[in-house]
């Protein structure tokens, strides 16, 4: 995913995550354009509530039981 500058206006990370969220549809599209996890979370969630990407590698997946405890998958 390259550089700072692809999520952070001028490298600098906005204090509300923002923009940085603006910039993951950009190039991947909204929750609403994606598969079903990410229609059901459309208008409540933002990317970066799930996909935290400072710590996690390309490929992992989050965990529902982070916010979920009801056994969803
Ligand atoms: C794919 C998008 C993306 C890229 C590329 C990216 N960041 Fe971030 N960064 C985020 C998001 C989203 C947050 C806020 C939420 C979080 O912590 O995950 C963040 C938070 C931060 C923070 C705040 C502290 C922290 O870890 O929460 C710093 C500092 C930071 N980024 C620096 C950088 C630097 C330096 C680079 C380039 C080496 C970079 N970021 C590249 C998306 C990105
Ligand atoms: C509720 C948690 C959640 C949120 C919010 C979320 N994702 Fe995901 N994402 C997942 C999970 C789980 C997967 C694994 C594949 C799947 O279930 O769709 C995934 C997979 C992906 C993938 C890999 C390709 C794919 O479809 O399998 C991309 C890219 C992605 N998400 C981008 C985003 C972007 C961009 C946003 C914000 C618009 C976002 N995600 C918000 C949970 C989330
Ligand atoms: C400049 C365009 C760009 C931006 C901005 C961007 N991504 Fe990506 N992202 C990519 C590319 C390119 C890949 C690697 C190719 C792929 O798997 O689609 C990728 C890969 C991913 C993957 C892994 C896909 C997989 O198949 O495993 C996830 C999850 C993801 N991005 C989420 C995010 C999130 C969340 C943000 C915002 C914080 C973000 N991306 C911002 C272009 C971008
Ligand atoms: C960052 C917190 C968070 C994560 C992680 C998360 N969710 Fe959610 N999810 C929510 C919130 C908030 C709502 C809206 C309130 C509700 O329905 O509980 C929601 C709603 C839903 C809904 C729609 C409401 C319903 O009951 O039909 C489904 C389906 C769902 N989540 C499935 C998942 C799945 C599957 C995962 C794991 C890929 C996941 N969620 C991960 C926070 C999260």
């Amino acid at each position: 995913m390259g550089e700072c500058e692809s999520c952070h206006a001028n490298g600098e990370p906005s204090a509300d995550s923002a923009y940085e969220n603006e910039q993951c549809q950009s190039c991947h599209g909204s929750l609403a354009e994606m598969s079903e996890t990410h229609k059901a979370h459309d208008g409540m969630l933002n990317c970066s509530d799930c996909h935290v990407v400072h710590e996690m590698n390309v490929g992992d997946k989050p965990t529902c039981d982070n916010c979920h405890d009801d056994g969803r998958k």
